[in-house]
């Protein structure tokens, strides 16, 4: 063994380092600090400030004033999560971004603060997709974890299904081929008024309804194939919500009428308890689609021979309260170690970003000062 050689296997990150984690892609200025620690990433400190008050009145974030925001607050995150480290002398061994994917405006100001606190204390910076960095949030402050995994991101800009050999090593099972799931989330609360951002309060009036109330279409997508010009009718494990979006859109406002057809029957009224109904079936619907790709996609594996012992999870919808059960439950009847991040590292922040880079770092997958944002993640079919 060289004089250099780690003890703990390649690529494991060691005890005792420390990281700083910067997140800025969208609308939440996220610092954090993340130490390893017996085998797993523990969480010093952990700082979001989010934008939800500037973004509500327009019911979506507006690029530019989220990237003014970000840059009024990103040093005063930075510095409170510092703090609230209570670091007591140790140091920082490397400076952590999410440079991918996100709005380009307000990845620029973490990038940028990112660099500047690296070049500043001399230590490495690391890019980190924010995708990727989802899956591992469920790991902060948790045990060791088991590989393989199966990965679900469910978030407001994304809905990807990998399978995992670990961290660093991803393949893209499936994604949405329309809106992500969050996205499809908040466009059903703005549809039945509930308010910004939706999927909160669409996941809090659906326990008012029944989520039996109104039947969603289930897609069946064999799109690869058909794409091809193939006649298979394999199912694909990707995803698909603006049929759903669709069909609640019409729920509410009465089916468009169509030439020469006898007039639609006007919709029901939009009373208290039918906006909850409409919630809870919606809901009922997104979360059945989810649950019946993981299945498909266990089965699939399973006759590879390639059984996941860890489903990780991810993204603010799985702060949902319906998926969660059914994510549990999923755990219990398939023997399957289910990560489900705690609630304040389901929706964007900075600890998951640090805790990706501890694997990165560890394998000296540094960058440079020349790292750049990128709008588009770099995984699978992105
Ligand atoms: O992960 P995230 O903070 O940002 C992205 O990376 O997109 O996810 C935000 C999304 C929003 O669409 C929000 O409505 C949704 O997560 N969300 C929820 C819940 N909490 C947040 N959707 C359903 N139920 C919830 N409880
Ligand atoms: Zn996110």
């Amino acid at each position: 063994m060289s004089p250099s050689a780690p003890n703990n296997p390649p690529h494991e990150p060691t005890d005792g380092t420390l990281i700083l984690g910067i997140e800025t892609s969208c609308d939440e200025t996220a610092a954090s600090i993340v130490e390893w620690r017996d085998g797993a990433p523990h969480v010093l400190s952990n700082v979001v400030s989010t934008q939800h008050e500037i973004h509500a009145r327009y019911a979506g974030v507006v690029p530019e004033l989220a990237s003014r925001a970000h840059l009024e607050r990103i040093v005063p995150v930075v510095r409170e999560a510092l703090r609230s480290a209570d670091l007591q002398g140790k140091h920082v061994s490397a400076v952590a971004v999410g440079n991918r994917p996100g709005l380009i405006g307000s990845l620029l100001v973490g990038n940028a603060a990112a660099k500047a606190y690296a070049w500043s204390l001399g230590i490495p910076v690391i890019g980190i997709d924010h995708i990727a960095a989802h899956l591992v949030a469920g790991l902060l402050d948790a045990p060791p974890v088991r590989w393989p995994a199966l990965g679900l991101v469910a978030s407001g800009g994304h809905t990807h299904l990998f399978r995992m050999d670990g961290p660093r090593s991803m393949t893209l099972l499936g994604r949405t081929i329309d809106d992500a799931i969050g996205e499809a989330f908040d466009k059903a609360a703005t549809l039945l008024s509930l308010g910004y951002p939706g999927g909160p309060l669409l996941d809090e009036r659906s326990s008012l309804g029944d989520p039996a109330a109104m039947r969603f279409p289930t897609p069946r997508l064999t799109a690869r194939s058909a794409r091809e010009g193939g006649q298979s009718t394999e199912r694909t494990l990707d995803f698909s919500f603006s049929g759903m979006k669709t069909a609640l859109l019409y729920a509410v406002r009465g089916i468009p009428p169509v030439a020469n057809r006898p007039a639609p029957r006007p919709p029901l009224p939009l009373t208290e308890q039918r906006v909850s109904d409409l919630a809870a079936s919606f809901q009922s619907a997104a979360v059945n689609q989810v649950m019946d790709v993981l299945k498909r996609a266990l089965e699939r594996l399973e006759a590879e021979n390639d059984r996941p012992a860890t489903l990780l999870v991810g993204g603010g919808v799985t702060a949902n309260r319906h998926l969660r059960a059914e994510l549990t439950q999923f755990g219990t009847t398939h023997g399957i170690d289910v990560r489900l991040p705690a609630q304040k590292y389901c929706v964007d922040n900075a600890a998951m970003i640090a805790a990706l880079a501890h694997w990165r770092y560890a394998a000296r997958e540094h960058d440079t000062l020349r790292l750049a944002p990128r709008s588009h993640s770099m995984l699978g079919r992105c």
